[in-house]
């Protein structure tokens, strides 16, 4: 079985201190730091981009797991990429060009993630699946924090799962959107092994300990 990493996402984070909020993640116990860049556009909230990363960059311990929630993402990636992003995702519907973003998000020596929305299906994005290292599997619609895990997500993670295993693509699924200590157990079992969760850590009395349970 593969191992479960838990992704903490900074939106849920003091803004004023987002440098802590990375400090915090890496002794929580974490495994990446969950990045959530808005462009008001793709989605309706602003975050911020790749000055932001670049200053977590220098302040943290893991790996940052960087997901665009912006329209034409190839427009940024190599500069994201200088910026410190280690995983890179984004969500194909946004894109002119997904494979070939893919394709420079890995040259550049990232790893290359496709994000699909709950409304977004796989299957025709499924041929690049070759092209990427990750997937993100959004179990709540992207753009805000603290919303209502998607039960149907869980369905697709199987389906994905399965036409990985099919395909003999051993890449990580990743999750994304209202996990928390119930709906992590569900998504392990359903095949996703790196788990993002914002407010379930930051709001936690012991974040440490949720991170632990989260893992399973
Ligand atoms: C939503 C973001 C998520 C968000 C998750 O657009 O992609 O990463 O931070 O927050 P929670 O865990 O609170 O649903
Ligand atoms: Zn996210």
């Amino acid at each position: 079985m593969n191992k479960i990493q838990i992704a903490p996402s900074i939106l849920s984070g003091d803004f004023a201190n987002l440098g802590k909020a990375v400090r915090d993640i890496g002794e929580w116990g974490a495994d990446l730091v969950h990045c959530d860049v808005m462009d008001g556009v793709f989605v309706k909230n602003l975050t911020f981009g790749m000055p932001m990363i670049a200053a977590l960059k220098k302040v943290s311990t893991l790996p940052l797991d960087v997901h665009l929630m912006i329209v034409e993402p190839e427009r940024y990636i190599d500069e994201f990429v200088r910026a410190g992003a280690d995983m890179l995702s984004f969500h194909p519907n946004a894109s002119k060009d997904p494979l070939a973003a893919l394709q420079k998000i890995r040259a550049l020596g990232a790893k290359a993630g496709l994000v699909l929305n709950p409304d977004i299906p796989f299957q025709p994005y499924a041929a690049m699946f070759k092209e990427c290292d990750f997937i993100l599997v959004m179990s709540v619609y992207a753009g805000l924090g603290g919303q209502k895990f998607i039960e149907a997500s869980l369905e697709k993670v199987r389906e994905i799962r399965t036409y990985l295993k099919e395909n003999n693509i051993d890449i990580p699924i990743e999750i994304d959107g209202g996990i928390n200590e119930i709906t992590a157990a569900c998504a392990r079992e359903a095949g996703a092994t790196i788990l993002v969760a914002g407010s379930a850590v930051f709001k936690a009395a012991d974040p440490a300990l949720t991170i632990k349970s989260l893992r399973g």
